[in-house]
């Protein structure tokens, strides 16, 4: 993933991850996001290329995922900001939760060796077609060639079967489940890159 693929990135998000809270905060946030990804030395980003050229599909994490949202929201706090006014003024309360991401870093596993995937989105019409696989592929390599023996990731438990079907058949497999502040029932799931069959 490059600076140059955000914006396509950007719609791909919007278009496969209806209703979720990154989608919520719009398209300058999530642009912020994925530009980050690519500045970010610890960054890991692809995309899958449709028959045009065009991102249809990408995958983006971290090699370093402790502190990592903490650390992107600080150095552009202020583009951060003013891309938060808008959903902010449409619902008040999600400052709480872009608060959390900035003063608890700690949510994320740290360690040398683990690499957080973050979000993976294939278009809808792509989707079925291996797309989702190769990008995990990708991720899973880059991974592993920047130090990392574990990747991890988290998803939704409940109405999201067909996810939790895609990482298990990746060879995921679930370690531990949790609800966050707001309610949802989270799934965290582990490949250790030594033995993963995909
Ligand atoms: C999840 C997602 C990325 C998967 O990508 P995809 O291109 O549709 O998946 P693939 O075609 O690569 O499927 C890979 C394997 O998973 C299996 N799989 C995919 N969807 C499945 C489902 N609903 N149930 C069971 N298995 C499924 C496929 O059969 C395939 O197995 P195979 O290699 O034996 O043929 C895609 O569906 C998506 O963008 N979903 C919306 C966004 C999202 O929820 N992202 C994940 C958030 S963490």
């Amino acid at each position: 993933m490059k600076v140059d693929d955000v914006a396509a990135v950007v719609r791909v998000h919007l278009a496969s991850f209806l209703g979720f809270f990154l989608s919520f905060l719009g398209p300058r946030f999530l642009s912020l996001f994925y530009s980050g990804i690519c500045f970010a030395p610890e960054g890991i980003g692809f995309v899958y290329l449709n028959n045009a050229g065009v991102p249809a599909g990408f995958v983006a994490g971290t090699s370093n995922p402790g502190g990592f949202y903490s650390r992107l929201l600080k150095r552009d706090w202020l583009k951060f900001a003013l891309a938060s006014i808008v959903p902010v003024l449409k619902k008040p309360s999600v400052i709480g939760r872009v608060a959390r991401a900035v003063y608890h870093p700690a949510d994320n596993p740290i360690g040398d060796d683990v690499a957080g995937l973050f979000s993976l989105g294939v278009l809808p019409e792509l989707q079925g077609t291996s797309a989702g696989k190769k990008l995990v592929r990708a991720f899973l390599d880059e991974a592993k060639k920047k130090g990392c023996t574990k990747v991890f990731l988290t998803t939704d438990r409940d109405n999201n079967g067909a996810v939790n079907s895609f990482y298990a058949k990746l060879g995921f497999s679930l370690e531990r489940q949790d609800v966050t502040p707001e309610g949802r029932r989270m799934n965290e799931y582990w490949i250790s890159l030594s033995g993963e069959v995909l």
